[in-house]
């Protein structure tokens, strides 16, 4: 039988990216094309410069995909788009490309929810894995636990109430001059550093609470640099680095650990950009096996931003009967 060929495109912050996926799992091509060098300069993403590059991208990114794939516009099955949340111009754009390529061959169109998105990334390098298992969404944007309890169906767990875990790393990164995207330069240098080094305060919240924050942190490096230079003593960046990401991580690790259990859940998968960190693989997959949980997580090509992801998501959304038409709107802000 010919498998279901669905075309995704992502344009939700500052990756531009478009893939073609077979019947959800198997990724033909997976084309990104990062602003990443455009927006170091700004150390962070620029959102009015974001659109402008996506446009300047999209038809390029898409012909890349489509060439990579040996496919064609026509062997197309369904049309799959990221529409929140994220930067609103920026999301735009991947919407209006995916309504014209939908509109042209009269295809059906789904929209996709970018955190389901993350989460589905997790299927195709796990032929596997199903539902039910609980999801540690980690990236520049979000932080969630989630109960995955079908492939359109998630309830949250727990939330950041203020940054996500990649804006801390992002964040930090800068107030230790190391540059723009932090995740993963601090996640390089803590290997040279002490994790022991200083103490950062574990913000774990109320008692069983699954929800996070992470504004302190910023706070509490900044004030240890302020008063290591008051004091005329020198700054080990590494030491600091180390022990920043193990403040983050063992709480991040904790309550991952807790959700599973209370949940009676024996599957977990990490999803988004900072799931893409050594030091939490690391940590969890110990604690997995402590705990006899089975973990899974992308590679760190599928962790950050790309299509394919939302192309395996939109293929789960059109199996069970979830389509939109061309009135689709992006949001900003889009609740999962
Ligand atoms: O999922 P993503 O590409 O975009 C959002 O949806 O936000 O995640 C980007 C975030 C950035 O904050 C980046 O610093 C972080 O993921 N990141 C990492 C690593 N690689 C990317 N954080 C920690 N360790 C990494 N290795
Ligand atoms: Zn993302």
């Amino acid at each position: 039988m010919k498998k279901m060929l669905t075309l995704a495109i992502e344009t939700s912050c500052d990756e531009t990216s478009a893939a073609l996926v077979a019947d959800g799992r198997e990724v033909l091509s997976n084309i990104i094309s990062s602003q990443i060098e455009v927006h170091k300069a700004f150390g962070g993403v620029v959102p009015e410069i974001a659109s402008r590059h996506h446009l300047d991208q999209i038809n390029r990114v898409a012909r890349q995909a489509f060439d990579e794939a040996g496919a064609s516009l026509s062997d197309v099955d369904l049309i799959g788009v990221t529409y929140g949340p994220g930067l609103i111009g920026a999301l735009l754009v991947g919407l209006a490309t995916a309504k014209t390529f939908a509109y042209a061959k009269n295809k059906p169109l789904v929209g996709v929810h970018h955190i389901q998105g993350h989460i589905s990334a997790n299927y195709i390098e796990h032929k596997n894995l199903e539902p039910p298992f609980i999801a540690l969404v980690i990236s520049g944007g979000h932080t969630s636990l989630v109960y995955v309890s079908g492939y359109n169906k998630f309830r949250i767990l727990g939330m950041t109430r203020d940054d996500a875990a990649g804006e801390a790393y992002d964040k930090v990164a800068r107030v230790l001059g190391l540059g723009y995207p932090g995740g993963p330069l601090i996640d390089q240098i803590a290997k040279e550093g002490n994790p022991e080094a200083i103490h950062f305060k574990r913000v774990y919240l109320e008692k069983d609470s699954l929800d996070f924050s992470f504004s302190g942190i910023k706070t509490g490096v900044l004030n240890y640099l302020n008063s290591e230079k008051q004091a005329g003593r020198e700054i080990h960046t590494a030491d600091v680095a180390a022990s920043f990401q193990m403040a983050i991580m063992e709480v991040i690790v904790a309550k991952t650990i807790s959700a599973a259990k209370c949940m009676n859940i024996n599957q977990l998968a990490m999803a988004g950009g900072v799931a893409a960190n050594s030091l939490l693989r690391k940590m969890l997959s110990a604690e997995c096996i402590k705990h006899g949980l089975e973990l899974f997580y992308p590679s760190p090509i599928l962790c950050t931003d790309n299509a394919a992801m939302i192309g395996c998501a939109a293929y789960y959304k059109y199996k069970e009967g979830i389509t939109d038409d061309l009135s689709l709107d992006a949001y900003a802000n889009l609740e999962l």
